[in-house]
């Protein structure tokens, strides 16, 4: 069997705008990064409960649903984190084909990574949201107790500890949460998404 063969299968599925039409909204991919702690999950919630109620199909992707199925077995390390954020990127590349709002919460902490997303997702499609709580705020909150566990060394390559996060160059969105309400973070991203998901 070479290639050819399989084409014609491609070209007889749906495609991705009639997918669309059928939803009446546009496949986005929501791309959140940002510090363990800074509140990326929870704004995607809020966002995700907002927009369903606006009528709008969302699907959240995030470490506790990724890391404990698809990508377990997966650590912390450079070459573990670059393979974290490929394969969530090819799994979001398929909610965004079917015409989903896709929204993705990952740390996912250098510009190599969401490079790497954003180029298999496609530029036209990918919106990055920076959640810039700054590290005290976040380790103060600790919800997990995972800053404390790194500070003590027992936790290794832990992010804004003893591993890199590097600032986004572009985001389209900045949310510091230790000053925004959750609802006004809800509200921008929103509005964000309303003027490009229709
Ligand atoms: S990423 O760096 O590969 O994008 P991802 O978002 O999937 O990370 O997972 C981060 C979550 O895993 C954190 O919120 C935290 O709960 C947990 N975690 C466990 N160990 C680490 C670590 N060494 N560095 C960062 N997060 C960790």
């Amino acid at each position: 069997m070479t290639d050819t063969n399989i084409f014609p299968i491609y070209d007889r599925m749906m495609t991705r705008e009639d997918k669309e039409r059928l939803l009446h909204q546009r496949g986005l991919m929501i791309w959140f990064t940002g510090l363990s702690g800074s509140g990326k999950s929870t704004i995607a919630l809020g966002v995700e409960r907002e927009l369903h109620q606006r009528g709008l199909l969302c699907r959240i992707l995030d470490g506790d649903n990724i890391r404990s199925g698809i990508n377990a077995g997966l650590g912390f390390s450079a070459e573990d984190r670059r393979e974290n954020i490929r394969r969530i990127a090819e799994v979001g590349k398929l909610f965004v084909d079917t015409g989903v709002v896709t929204l993705a919460a990952f740390v996912s902490p250098t510009n190599e990574y969401r490079q790497l997303a954003r180029d298999i997702i496609g530029a036209e499609d990918f919106i990055e949201v920076y959640v810039s709580t700054p590290l005290e705020e976040c380790e103060r909150r600790d919800v997990k107790g995972l800053y404390a566990r790194a500070r003590r060394g027992e936790v290794k390559e832990f992010t804004g500890i003893s591993a890199p996060f590097e600032v986004p160059e572009h985001p389209a969105l900045c949310l510091d949460t230790s000053v925004l309400p959750l609802q006004e973070s809800v509200r921008r991203v929103v509005e964000l998404i309303e003027r490009k998901s229709h």
